[in-house]
């Protein structure tokens, strides 16, 4: 039975994934919340798939047992840089170390990800979940884009979610100000900005030779929402952990998109896994799109640069 179009991605979701087993020796591949769940999967791919891992995170401590883990499994160069993406001057700081460090990008992955029940707001007095989910990735991309494009032909993917489809998003109250918060909402309203401006980057990246792509990393077990309240934690841990799945798909999905040579050239799409797939229509509405670029540029600081 075919389902509406609406629906297809439950299916998509039981269906085979596409694998790669190319190697990508030396390519150097940033990735932004590598210290667990899909990130440190992806992580492990890629280590194993023989790239430069320049991991951005918030745990320093984790991240320097994760770099060392993956020397010992696989010879693997694994740098780490600190950064906590509810700062954006930390962002910044990320994005100049990297810029000044590493000769090309042929990889950025952004995944750092949180998911919050109750409403709370930055330094910078943004929601929580708006800016590490999407500001931080808009910032940190947009200002590694002039090395990435030296360095094309590139890849660029950002992991979003299936949560998209909670809509959510309100441009004039993204703080949720005048409405009563709802974590699941909120947190589709951050990937449904990521998404929208997915495909914005994608039209300017056109001929480049550097490719955006974002994807949803299958429902798999991982902290993704532990930082909340007893009652969340527990229907986590023993209602919803049973039926997700193991996150090293995860991991295997974002190497397959950003290793396979099938994927070179293919931009702008949203991919659950590995399968190309209709993203909601509210995600895939352009002129607010262009809106949400606006003031993504404004709310990080980027307003009247190239
Ligand atoms: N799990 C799923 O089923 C699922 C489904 C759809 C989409 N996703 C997406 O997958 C991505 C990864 O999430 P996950 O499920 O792997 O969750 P996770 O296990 O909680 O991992 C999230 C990662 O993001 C980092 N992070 C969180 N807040 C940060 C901050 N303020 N600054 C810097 N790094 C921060 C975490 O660092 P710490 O180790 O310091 O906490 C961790 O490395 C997210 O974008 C999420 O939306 C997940």
């Amino acid at each position: 039975m075919k389902l509406p179009e609406e629906l297809q991605f439950i299916a998509n979701a039981r269906m085979v994934q596409k694998t790669t087993d190319v190697r990508i020796d030396g390519r150097v591949c940033v990735i932004t919340g590598a210290t667990s769940g899909v990130g440190y999967q992806a992580t492990r791919r890629l280590a194993h798939g023989g790239a430069r891992v320049v991991t951005v995170c918030r745990n320093r401590e984790r991240a320097t047992r994760i770099q060392k883990e993956l020397k010992r499994e696989y010879d693997a160069q694994v740098d780490v840089l600190q950064a906590d993406f509810s700062r954006l001057l930390d962002v910044r700081k990320a994005a100049e170390t990297i810029l000044a460090d590493y000769a090309r990008i042929d990889v950025l992955i952004n995944n750092a990800g949180v998911h919050h029940t109750q409403r709370t707001l930055t330094e910078d007095g943004i929601e929580t979940v708006f800016c590490v989910n999407h500001l931080a990735s808009f910032l940190l991309t947009r200002l590694l884009l002039p090395k990435i494009i030296e360095s094309a032909p590139a890849r660029i993917i950002q992991v979003n979610s299936q949560g998209h489809r909670f809509g959510g998003l309100d441009l004039d109250d993204l703080n949720w100000d005048r409405r009563r918060y709802k974590g699941l909402q909120a947190y589709g309203a951050s990937k449904v900005a990521q998404l929208l401006t997915v495909w914005e980057l994608a039209d300017q990246l056109e001929g480049t030779g550097v490719t955006i792509n974002a994807m949803h990393p299958g429902e798999v077990r991982t902290n993704i929402g532990m930082n909340n309240g007893l009652l969340y934690r527990l229907y986590k841990r023993y209602l919803l952990w049973w039926i997700l799945k193991d996150p090293v798909i995860s991991g295997n999905a974002i190497y397959y998109l950003a290793a396979a040579p099938e994927m070179a050239g293919v931009s702008g799409r949203f991919f659950n896994l590995t399968i190309d797939e209709k993203p909601a229509p509210h995600a895939l509405d352009r002129s607010i799109g262009k809106r949400i670029w606006k003031i993504s540029e404004e709310l990080t600081g980027l307003s009247g640069t190239d």
